[in-house]
C-alpha cells in the first residue's frame, strides 16, 4: 500500500551472484567465514546464488540463518527430456527459495529472450520461488540513449502477461550490462533515475501500488566502496552483486555497510 506521504518503505535485499565460482569445498569456506560477519542483520533480505552443484552445500551451510539460497537459471517445465537444464521444482527441493531469471549473461550467450524470460518467471512462481528478474542494456545502446526503451521493452516483455498477483511477488534487478565485471558502476543518479522509469512503467501497466511495493535492485560493479552511494538513493530496493559477492568480507561489508 502506498503511505499518505506517497513513500513506501521497501525491504531492502542484498543478493550475490556467483556465476561460475566455487566448488562445494570452496562454498562451505565461503558460509564459515560469511555468516559469523553478518550474524544479527535482520533489516535487509540476504541471498546467495551458488552454481547449481553447490547448491545442496550453501542450503546446508545457511540452514537456521537469516541468508537465503537462489538458483542462478531455471527451465520451464516441470520435468521432462531437457538435458541440462533444471526445473522450478527442483530448486525448490534442493532448498532454494529465489531463483535469477534472464541474467544478461543468460540473454547474451544462451539464447534467453523475453519470452522465454516470461516463461520461466511463470514456472518460478508457480512453485513458489521469488524470480529475481533482470534486465539492462548493453553499452552500444546506453552511448544511444536507448536505456529506457530496452529496459522497458525487457521488463514489460517479461512481466506484460504476469497477473497483478504474480507481479507482486517478483523482484526486478536493473544491471547495465557496460556496468557488469567492468568496474564501471553506474552513479547512483543514473541507477536510480532508471529504476525510477521502470517503477512508472509498473504503474502504468499494473497499478500505483503495486508499483510502489516493486523492489529494484541494481547490480554492475557493486563494491564495498561505493555501496554506501547506491544505497542512499530511496529508489535502490538492493543490489545484485558479482564478483564482490565472492569474498565473505567484501559481501559481509556490502551487507552491513550502508545508511539505515
Ligand atoms: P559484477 O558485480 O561482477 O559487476 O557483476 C554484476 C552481476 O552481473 C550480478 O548479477
Amino acid at each position: 500500500m502506498i503511505a499518505p506521504t506517497g513513500k513506501t518503505k521497501r525491504r531492502r535485499v542484498i543478493a550475490g551472484n556467483w556465476k561460475m565460482y566455487k566448488t562445494q569445498a570452496d562454498t562451505r569456506a565461503f558460509f564459515s567465514a560469511f555468516l559469523p560477519l553478518v550474524d544479527g542483520v535482520t533489516d535487509c533480505d540476504i541471498v546467495v546464488a551458488p552454481p547449481f552443484t553447490d547448491i545442496p552445500a550453501a542450503v546446508e551451510a545457511a540452514k537456521g540463518t537469516a541468508v537465503a539460497i537462489s538458483g542462478q537459471n531455471v527451465y520451464w517445465e516441470k520435468e521432462g527430456a531437457f538435458t541440462g537444464e533444471i526445473s522450478a521444482g527442483m530448486l525448490v527441493e534442493a532448498g532454494c527459495r529465489y531463483t535469477l531469471i534472464g541474467h544478461s549473461e543468460r540473454r547474451q550467450f544462451f539464447g534467453d529472450t523475453d519470452d522465454t524470460v516470461l516463461k520461466k518467471t511463470k514456472a518460478a512462481l508457480a512453485a513458489g520461488l521469488t524470480p529475481i528478474v533482470c534486465v539492462g542494456e548493453k553499452l552500444a545502446d546506453y552511448q544511444a540513449g536507448n536505456t529506457e526503451h530496452i529496459c522497458q521493452t525487457q521488463f514489460l516483455g517479461s512481466s506484460n502477461s504476469l497477473t497483478p498477483e504474480e507481479f507482486s511477488r517478483i523482484l526486478l534487478a536493473y544491471e547495465p550490462v557496460w556496468a557488469i565485471g567492468t568496474g564501471h558502476t553506474a552513479t547512483p543518479e543514473i541507477a536510480s533515475a532508471v529504476h525510477k522509469f521502470l517503477r512508472s512503467c509498473a504503474a502504468a501497466r499494473f497499478s500505483e501500488s503495486l508499483a510502489a511495493n516493486l523492489r529494484i535492485l541494481y547490480g554492475g560493479s557493486v563494491k564495498p566502496d561505493n555501496i554506501k552511494g547506491l544505497m542512499a538513493q530511496e529508489e535502490l530496493d538492493g543490489v545484485l552483486v558479482g564478483g564482490a559477492s565472492l569474498d565473505p568480507k567484501s559481501f559481509a561489508s556490502i551487507v552491513k555497510d550502508w545508511p539505515r
